[in-house]
């Protein structure tokens, strides 16, 4: 059974179709990149597996171990074991970091029964392992931080809630050569049978990394290409330009 599946999924903001027909099925233990021009979906894509409210779906399904996850709040899916680590992190005024991180955990795991204390111990380990030093976890969430912060930030946060799908939305952007490297080496210490992740990139250089098993590239709201590490180095190579006029002649073809 497919982890993921996303079938003939369409979705709409303010009236507007982005997505137009996605089919993704990640299986337990895959990671898979999806690349793709800007604007072409991507980060819509993850608002709506993960349930943001301002995207309709119009059409389409999405299940999350069989379970249809539709009309499920965000809050819900990631009691399920969904996360998104987010493009923008959001900066949130007056909410500590690890307060945020100790009620997220608790949601995640309602039948752990850690102390604070334990709870800290936790944290501090897994923030030392991302070279985040106490006083971060001290701050309020997002504020302040560089961009490179955010990311990491975005990542302490994955690693204290072991989900069992992670969708990291441009985790690499913005990151130092080491910070991007250190990450790339956190998400593949949790990879095994149960952890998937989608990886969502422009750049190749976090899936030498991550060494995804499938690279898929969207644009105009659909997976026009699927295939190995080989269609990463391709785009590289040329750009969209050559992949996305295969596609449109196989899709003149079907018709
Ligand atoms: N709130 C919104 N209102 C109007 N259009 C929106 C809104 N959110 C997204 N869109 C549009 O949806 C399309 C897809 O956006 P999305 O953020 O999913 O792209 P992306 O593939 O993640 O791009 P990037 O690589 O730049 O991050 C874009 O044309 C964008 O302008
Ligand atoms: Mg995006």
């Amino acid at each position: 059974m497919d982890l993921l599946s996303v079938k003939d999924l369409h979705a709409q903001i303010d009236g507007k179709n982005i997505l137009n027909g996605i089919d993704l099925s990640v299986k337990k233990g895959e990671v898979h990149a999806i690349m793709g021009p800007n604007g072409s979906g991507k980060s819509t894509l993850s608002n709506v597996i993960m349930g943001h409210p301002k995207f309709v779906v119009t059409k389409g399904s999405i299940s999350f171990e069989g379970k249809d996850v539709l009309e499920l709040s965000p809050d819900k899916r990631s009691r399920l074991g969904l996360f998104l680590s987010f493009q923008y992190p959001f900066e949130v005024q007056g909410l500590g970091f690890s307060k945020f991180l100790f009620s997220a955990y608790k949601a995640r795991f309602p039948n752990k029964k850690i102390s604070v204390l334990d709870f800290q111990k936790l944290l501090k380990s897994k923030a030392e392992a991302l070279h985040m030093t106490p006083e971060f976890t001290k701050r309020e969430l997002n504020v302040g931080f560089s961009g490179g912060e955010k990311k990491r930030a975005e990542i302490l946060q994955l690693m204290m809630l072991e989900p069992k799908l992670a969708i990291l939305d441009e985790t690499d952007s913005g990151l130092d050569i080491d910070s991007l490297k250190l990450v790339a080496e956190s998400v593949n210490r949790l990879r095994g049978p149960d952890f998937s992740a989608i990886v969502i990139t422009h750049y190749k250089r976090i899936l030498n990394y991550l060494k995804p098993d499938v690279v898929h590239v969207l644009s105009e709201g659909r997976i026009v290409a699927s295939g190995d590490m080989s269609l990463a180095d391709e785009l590289e190579a040329n750009g969209y330009k050559t992949v996305l006029q295969k596609s449109a002649m196989g899709r003149g073809a079907e018709k």
